[in-house]
């Protein structure tokens, strides 16, 4: 017996923390960074500003965000080394696999930025994930698809630069389409930060034992990937695909609603938001304007999305448990329109992500309040008992 806690099952009503970074009204569908409502930075502020507001607590002057920009652009490039790691995998290896794998080496190249004391280190650190992030990913994309890499061009914007080491191929010069790369920024926005979710959590968790941030940003990225989590936009995709088209909704809708079915429809529902995700109304808009642009706006899978929405909107069993589209909703048809293949979609919410658990984790370090973090846990298993010899049993 070591004293009373309380049993909290998937932390429905546990606080693991004090933060300053975001706040959410999940009632009323209200998200805020730094206390700047979502809306605002998706419209009129660009990624790496958000990423300046989530790590310093303040939107840059335009000096600041000059240097930041900078600084970040100058550490977009990877140990060359690192390029070996990719070729250890399986060409048809999922991409999640390969960035688990390929963020957990990275404290194997950085030295100087794992002492956690260090405030000045920490920050070094905290801008070579969101620098490196990007090529990463467009390198494990890359890599998937059977082409050579692209270096990043450190002249372009943060979204054009990762569409270019996307798309770009040898021999062939490539424009980034400004329409589109605004899309990519604002998708990168959305998916910033959100608090305390499982895979920010795990981060902190990670950290609170004195962790480095690369293996630490690992730990999120593998939390990340379940399709409970950030695994659900490229489960959400899949099943519009399954679904076809509009006239089966009624039948996938029956099946969610099933308790036998373990069918669920992805993409709706989350622990907070008891409302409309301000999110996915933003990735809507992102969704036309992405289609416009590509020639897809009559894309069948947005039709069937709009429809299965409209119907789970209007259907008892989803108004009475208050479910309703999430981020990862619109998200799929909006990247598959960009050109990306469902398995880079989890990828992409890894880098936007990154600056939420980087951030969260210089606040955790900085907390005097901090310790381990350290569950407890109701035991249910057999009571004291003697050892009984094989021969016995
Ligand atoms: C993200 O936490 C974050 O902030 C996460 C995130 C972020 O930015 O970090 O916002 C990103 O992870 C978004 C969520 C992506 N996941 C999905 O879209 C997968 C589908 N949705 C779910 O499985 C579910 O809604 C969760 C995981 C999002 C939330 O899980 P909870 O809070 O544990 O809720 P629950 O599973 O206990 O559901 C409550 C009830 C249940 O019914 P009852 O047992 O009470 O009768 O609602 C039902 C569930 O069966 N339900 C659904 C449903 N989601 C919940 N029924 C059908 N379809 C669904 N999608």
């Amino acid at each position: 017996h070591t004293g009373m806690f309380t049993y909290d099952p998937g932390f429905t009503s546990t606080a693991s923390c004090e933060s300053k970074i975001t706040y959410i009204d999940g009632d009323e569908g209200v998200l805020l960074h730094r206390g700047y409502p979502i809306e605002q930075l998706a419209e009129k502020g660009d990624f790496l500003e958000v990423c300046y507001l989530l790590l310093y607590g303040e939107l840059p002057t335009a000096a600041q965000k000059k240097d930041f920009d900078y600084r970040v652009t100058h550490h977009t490039m990877v140990h060359e080394q690192m390029s070996k790691f990719f070729s250890g995998y399986r060409r048809d290896a999922h991409p999640m696999a390969v960035m688990v794998g390929t963020v957990g080496a990275l404290s194997a190249f950085y030295h100087d930025s794992t002492d956690i004391t260090d405030p000045h280190q920490r920050m070094v650190a905290s801008l070579r994930m969101i620098a490196k992030m990007p090529t990463i990913a467009a390198m494990a994309f890359k890599y998937h698809i059977g082409q050579p890499f692209v270096y990043p061009k450190n002249d372009l914007d943060y979204a054009s630069n990762f569409l270019r080491m996307c798309f770009a191929v040898p021999c062939e010069e490539y424009k980034v389409n400004p329409v589109l790369a605004r899309a990519m920024d604002r998708i990168f926005i959305l998916h910033a930060d959100h608090e305390q979710n499982a895979s920010t959590s795990t981060v902190r968790l990670a950290g609170s034992s004195g962790a480095n941030p690369f293996a630490c940003i690992a730990a999120g990225i593998a939390c990340l990937w379940g399709p409970a989590h950030g695994g659900a936009n490229e489960a959400a995709l899949n099943m519009l695909m399954e679904i076809g088209s509009v006239d089966r909704i009624p039948e996938y809708i029956a099946r969610a609603k099933d308790k036998n079915d373990p069918f669920r429809l992805m993409g709706f529902g989350h622990r907070v938001y008891k409302n409309y995700d301000p999110r996915a109304k933003i990735m809507q808009q992102t969704m036309y304007e992405v289609l416009e642009a590509t020639g897809h706006s009559d894309d069948p899978l947005m039709q069937v999305a709009l429809e299965l929405e409209r119907i789970a909107l209007s259907d008892e069993y989803f108004k009475e448990k208050k479910l309703y589209p999430n981020v990862d909703f619109y998200s799929g048809i909006t990247l598959r329109a960009l050109g990306f293949p469902t398995t880079m979609f989890t990828v992409l919410f890894a880098l936007a992500r990154t600056v939420g658990w980087i951030a969260q984790w210089n606040e955790m370090i900085e907390d005097p309040q901090q310790r381990i973090g350290r569950p407890r846990q109701l035991y249910t298993g057999a009571p004291k008992r003697d050892y009984v010899a094989v021969s016995k049993r």
